[in-house]
């Protein structure tokens, strides 16, 4: 496998996506107390970057989802880390880095529709609908992108590319 020789979204194109993203966010939750449910590892360079545009005193949980063995799903999700505190009555912001078939989302949505949050949402940078198996949307999408695996910006393939400021395209040799 190699990397695409151009990027897919430039280090300036996600921080503008973020900028706006976190914009909408803070308009939308303006009179609410919001807490960010970050799903590791990959949505932590992204949750990151989102909540440092977002004013107020915004609370962060982190979650560690687990689905898959390469580039192919597994077929179950694990939870190796849970917020140790309950998300009861709060105002929740789930944050992943990419939306594929849509099982981690579905998944994570019932473990956290299970502790009675006051209102759940869900925001990924990156969504590729046409892979869509599970019934979850986001209601906040940074970019959608084609049938293609990216890597960069926290996404991974087989632990690796997680720390690229960009964002590109795997490709086969
Ligand atoms: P889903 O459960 O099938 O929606 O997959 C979501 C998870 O799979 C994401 O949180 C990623 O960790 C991983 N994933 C799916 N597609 C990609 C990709 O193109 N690049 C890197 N990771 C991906
Ligand atoms: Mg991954």
């Amino acid at each position: 496998m190699r990397l695409s020789d151009a990027p897919l979204f430039s280090e300036e194109q996600i921080a503008r996506r973020v900028e706006a993203l976190a914009a909408q966010i803070a308009t939308d939750y303006a009179a609410q107390s919001l807490t960010l449910l970050i799903v590791l590892k990959g949505a932590a360079w992204f949750g990151a970057d989102l909540v440092r545009r977002l004013p107020g005193d915004t609370l962060v949980e982190f979650i560690r989802a687990k689905s898959y063995a390469g580039d192919t799903s597994t077929g179950e999700v694990r939870f190796p880390l849970v917020p140790e505190v309950s998300l009861a009555g709060r105002h929740v912001l789930l944050i992943e880095d990419i939306l594929d078939t849509g099982r981690t989302l579905d998944a994570v949505t019932r473990l956290v529709e299970a502790q009675a949050p006051a209102s759940l949402r869900a925001c990924a940078l990156l969504d590729k609908p046409s892979r869509r198996v599970f019934p979850a949307r986001a209601h906040y999408v940074g970019f959608e992108v084609p049938d293609q695996f990216v890597v960069g910006y926290g996404l991974d393939h087989d632990e690796h590319y997680r720390t690229l400021p960009a964002i590109y395209t795997l490709l086969p040799d």
